[in-house]
């Protein structure tokens, strides 16, 4: 099986080609990265990143086809994200995916993003159906139990920020850059993760909600009263933030794993990428005798063999769509009125 997988719908445009003849492997992985663009606002403009994936995709769909070696007429479906995400962005690859499948008479299959994430683990590791999910993302925080393609129960989501959004806003306040994850991942070496006593949102709660309002608010107060002298309070600042969030991390992955015990815990989403959290969430894992696994660093932050990977795994189980398929923004893994019901399903 080979297929062609688009991603749009943030601030990467990306064109991969997953093939899977026994064992997956990505014959091809081009990714353009718009942050020089989106640089001097301090975040993603949604009507910059949708004109930029427009002049981006096809050169990239192009390039990575050339790479695997291939051409359309070797395609066995034509993966893309229906959303949720940026609309505009979403829209371009709909649309290049759509006229790909219709020109060429190829099975068309419409990925959720975050179940491109939730699935990507399965690309490089040996994982089975069902696991415990920690989803973590710039727009997403959930925990869920992926039972298959389609097939998620979200056990808790944020009621407000998603953890990715903190770290970047903390970079921000910090005057650390775009995006801030990797920022504060590097400024935290070295750095004293208890000198600071940041407040734990929903931390011994039941359940397996999250909340990074209040959090949020703290960094930003802490950094307000911050001495311009102090050399060492970046550093420290990070160290401790990561750690609060490490702290929350672990305190609703031990609620996840008592209610719905499983013996794998798998972590993705850009967050995913922080070393220092992985280490955490291992420990948890392992103290309910389950094992922590997560896709490679790459893999974690958005890319396109996630959405071909997840588009072949679709198309394994005969789910294609139909060429009307409309863009989503919005679009919950789960939507099962008791997952709607947590106060912001926000999309997912
Ligand atoms: O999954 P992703 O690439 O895009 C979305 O679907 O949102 O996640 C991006 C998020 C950003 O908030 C970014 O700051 C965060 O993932 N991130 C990290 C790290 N690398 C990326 N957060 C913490 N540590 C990192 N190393
Ligand atoms: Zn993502």
């Amino acid at each position: 099986m080979i297929v062609l997988g688009i991603e749009t719908s943030c601030d990467e445009t990306a064109a991969s080609v997953v093939t899977d003849s026994g064992r997956p492997r990505i014959r091809a992985d081009r990714i353009r990265s718009q942050l020089d663009e989106h640089l001097p606002y301090g975040g993603v403009v949604p009507e910059i990143a949708a004109r930029a994936h427009l002049e981006a995709l096809d050169p990239l769909i192009v390039g990575a086809l050339g790479d695997a070696g291939i051409g359309f007429a070797d395609l066995d479906g034509v993966a893309f994200t229906g959303g949720p995400g940026l609309i505009g962005g979403v829209m371009v690859g709909v649309m290049t995916a759509k006229a790909l499948a219709f020109a060429h008479d190829k099975p068309f299959l419409a990925v959720n993003h975050l179940e491109g994430h939730a699935l990507s683990v399965r690309l490089t590791e040996d994982v089975a159906f069902p696991y415990l999910l920690l989803l973590v993302s710039g727009g997403h925080c959930q925990l869920l139990t992926v039972r298959g393609p389609g097939d998620f129960t979200r056990l808790g989501t944020t009621i407000d920020d998603a953890a990715g959004e903190c770290f970047d806003k903390t970079a921000k306040l910090l005057g650390l850059g775009f995006p801030g994850g990797p920022a504060v991942e590097r400024a935290a070496k070295g750095g004293d993760p208890q000198r600071f006593a940041l407040p734990r949102p929903m931390w011994r709660k039941p359940g397996c909600d999250f909340s990074f309002s209040g959090l949020k608010t703290a960094v930003r107060q802490t950094v307000e009263k911050l001495d311009p002298n102090d050399k060492s309070a970046i550093a420290d600042l990070c160290a401790s933030f990561q750690r609060t969030v490490g702290d929350v991390f672990v305190d609703r992955c031990a609620n996840a794993l008592t209610s719905a015990p499983s013996p794998t815990l798998v972590v993705a989403g850009g967050v995913a990428a922080n070393l220092y959290l992985r280490g955490r969430l291992e420990e948890v894992a392992a103290r309910y005798g389950a094992r922590l696994v997560a896709p490679p660093i790459k893999l974690c932050t958005d890319n396109g063999a996630m959405i071909a990977w997840a588009g072949i795994e679709r198309l394994r189980l005969g789910r294609t769509d139909a060429l009307d398929f409309r863009p989503r923004p919005r679009w919950p893994l789960d939507p099962s009125p008791h997952a709607l019901s947590a106060r912001a399903a926000r999309g997912g």
